[in-house]
């Protein structure tokens, strides 16, 4: 009896203990103590490669469109003044940097400030679009980042086009 009653006791305890461990297991969460971004695919901003290789994109970006036949012309007033040149270059690179997710902060006029008065045309805005697929073939940036890019400046157009 003795026996029985201590073998009992010890099952008491023993899933009292069980209880009280699966009790701690489900309190567990996870806390952000900084600013660690959340688990999650990285970014666009992310998978281009940073704001240098946005930058080195741009570069090439605004070489082929001052350069090339069809809309060259509209650049160079903004190409043969070197302070133009430099506000135009840092906003597209912060538009580019901002709009694909990463900490920048675009700081200039708005799509349709910039280009009014301009009377862009659809296809002007297709070949420029263009340039920028160019550039980012040349740095063998991956087909899905370039679409993933071009669809967040396509949405521009009605700012751009025919004002
Ligand atoms: C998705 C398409 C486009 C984007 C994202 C874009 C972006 C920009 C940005 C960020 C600026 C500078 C705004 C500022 O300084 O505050 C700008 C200015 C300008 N854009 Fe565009 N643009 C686009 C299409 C076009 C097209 C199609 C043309 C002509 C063919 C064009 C010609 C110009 C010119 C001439 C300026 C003035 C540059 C200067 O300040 O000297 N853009 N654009």
């Amino acid at each position: 009896m003795k026996k029985i009653t201590f073998v009992l006791a010890a099952t008491v305890v023993a899933s009292l203990a069980g209880i009280t461990a699966c009790k701690k297991k489900t309190v567990t969460e996870t806390v952000y103590v900084d600013n660690t971004p959340p688990p999650g695919p990285p970014s666009l901003y992310t998978r281009l490669g940073g704001v240098s290789a946005i930058t080195l994109v741009t570069d090439k970006f605004i070489n082929n469109c001052a350069t090339n036949s069809f809309i060259g012309p509209r650049f160079a007033a903004t190409a043969s003044d070197p302070n133009r040149l430099r506000v135009f270059r840092f906003n597209l690179i912060d538009q580019i940097c901002a709009g694909s997710g990463g900490p920048c902060q675009y700081k200039g006029v708005t799509m349709l400030q910039a280009h009014q008065g301009m009377n862009i045309t659809n296809a002007e805005f297709d070949t420029l679009v263009g340039q920028l697929v160019k550039a980012m073939t040349f740095y063998n940036v991956p087909a899905s980042e370039q679409n993933e890019l071009a669809t967040i400046l396509l949405p521009m157009r009605s700012d751009i086009v025919g004002h």
